[in-house]
């Protein structure tokens, strides 16, 4: 098939190269002239496992391309994804200015083809409200008049970013809202290579395809959520919330997956998909009040840990403020990615803990693996951001490991505390050491849900 993806960020470009993979011709649309000359020089903007040697191996075999050329892109199109950004405004409400600029973009060029066209299928991949993929439909019926034929489609996106080619290549399930067979056979013949393990195509209307996305986003961030609170609630009593996750999870009802302790989530989507949960309740007049929850829980998690942070150096914790003793103080921070594998800084928690440290009179240094270059072009000559995890430690009063990045796991210590001028004070962001390792080594160490280690 020939297909174009509007959108070249994280998920347009996995989508575009997974699908050249098994034998379409893909053209990769974007604005961004930088991405896609970058692109164009095979170079890929995202850190992705697997995703640049693939990028390479389809480009080279001449069936993915990348250009800034809407016509170029859509005119031999069968398919066409719309993968742009879908984020949240200043008021928590979902933009979808990408979304209408790409639809309107999309009928200019099906106009310019004229009536005796075979029909394309405009595929809405990017995360929209409940009624966007018919609202883009009925924009571009707007625009194209009544003689042009095209069909839209919902395909929401479930990759992972640290594992989206894995994911991609070998889903779950595939879910596709359509509204009628033509578009559904055209999108089963799509997926069927990805889909030869087993794994279920599922065909439903688009509104609740639509809602597929945003049901599963929300579900995954409460459970983020639901844990935290407990977390809090251990630290409160006195209990270890790493023995009440073994034992709670051993419930097969439960399981163990996405129950992890620690600075709450970030990223592009679950931050702004629960928002925009709360939003479509709100516009119905049905009150999403576990969504507000969640996000409230999420929003405080990060607040949380920075007591822990001030309350160390001597400050007053709450509402209020006070001096916070951090005045002059240097705080490294290991990860700055909201999650491993990946170089997305959207919305990392580790930010909003930098910011934080930089507002009270700290200093802060800072290392990740990948996300360097994008941590130095979001904060800035504020914050000396090196290339060795150790080298941020120089001088530093207080380590906060941010991101559980593999090798944050087994550090070696030693180094750590040479580096730390002998004091070692390690804010653990996501409970990667154990407590009783920490105090024989003579740290004071804070974690999530665990009793908090202090050196004498
Ligand atoms: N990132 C993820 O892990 C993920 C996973 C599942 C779903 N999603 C959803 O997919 C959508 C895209 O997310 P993303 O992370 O890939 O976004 P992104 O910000 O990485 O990429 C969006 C790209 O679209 C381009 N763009 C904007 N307007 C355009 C236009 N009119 N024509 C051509 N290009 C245009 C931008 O320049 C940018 O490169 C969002 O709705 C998101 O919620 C994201």
């Amino acid at each position: 098939m020939h297909l174009s993806m509007v959108g070249t960020g994280y998920v347009g470009l996995v989508t575009g190269v997974c699908l050249s993979s098994v034998g379409n011709d893909v053209y990769c649309l974007d604005v961004d002239e930088k991405k896609i000359a970058k692109l164009n020089r095979g170079e890929c903007p995202i850190y992705e496992p697997g995703l640049e040697e693939l990028m390479h191996h389809n480009t080279k075999a001449g069936r993915l391309h990348f250009t800034t050329n809407a016509a170029e892109a859509h005119k031999n199109a069968d398919m066409i994804f719309i993968c742009v950004g879908t984020p949240s405004d200043e008021r928590g409400h979902t933009d979808l200015k990408y979304i209408f600029t790409a639809a309107d973009d999309v009928a200019d060029m099906l106009k310019s083809l004229g009536p005796n066209q075979k029909p394309k299928v405009i595929v809405v991949k990017s995360t929209v409200p409940v009624g966007t993929s018919l609202a883009v439909k009925q924009r571009i019926r707007d625009r194209v008049g009544p003689n042009i034929p095209f069909e839209v489609a919902n395909n929401p996106e479930f990759l992972k970013e640290g594992a989206a080619v894995d994911d991609f290549n070998k889903p779950d399930r595939v879910v596709v809202g359509v509204e009628n067979e033509v578009a559904a056979a055209r999108m089963r013949d799509l997926y069927d290579p990805f889909v030869r393990n087993g794994h279920p195509i599922y065909v439903m209307d688009i509104l609740s395809s639509e809602m597929v996305k945003y049901a599963s986003n929300n579900f995954l961030a409460t459970k983020i959520s639901f844990i935290n609170e407990m977390a809090n609630l251990c630290e409160a009593y006195g209990a270890d919330i790493a023995k009440v996750r073994e034992g709670m999870c051993a419930d097969r009802r439960i399981g163990n997956q996405f129950l992890y302790p620690g600075l709450g989530y970030g990223g592009s989507c679950f931050p702004k998909d629960t928002l925009a949960c709360i939003m479509m309740g709100d516009k119905a007049g049905i009150e999403a009040r576990l969504s507000k929850a969640v996000h409230e829980v999420n929003q405080r998690q990060r607040d949380r840990f920075w007591d822990k942070i001030v309350a160390h150096f001597g400050g007053k914790v709450g509402i209020g403020g006070g001096p916070t003793g951090l005045q002059g103080k240097k705080i490294a921070f290991w990860g700055v990615a909201f999650k491993p594998k990946t170089d997305d800084i959207r919305e990392a928690p580790a930010l909003t803990l930098i910011r934080k440290a930089l507002g009270h009179g700290a200093s802060a240094s800072a290392f990740d693996p990948v996300a360097n270059e994008n941590a130095r072009a979001e904060l800035g000559p504020s914050v000396s951001v090196v290339d060795d995890m150790y080298a941020a430690l120089d001088g530093a009063h207080a380590l906060v490991v941010s991101t559980d990045w593999d090798e944050f796991k087994s550090p070696d210590f030693e180094q750590v505390k040479k580096r730390m001028g002998g004091k070692v004070v390690i804010f653990d962001g996501r409970n990667l050491y154990k407590p009783s390792a920490m105090k024989e080594m003579g740290f004071s160490y804070y974690s999530v849900g665990r009793a908090a280690v202090k050196a004498g």
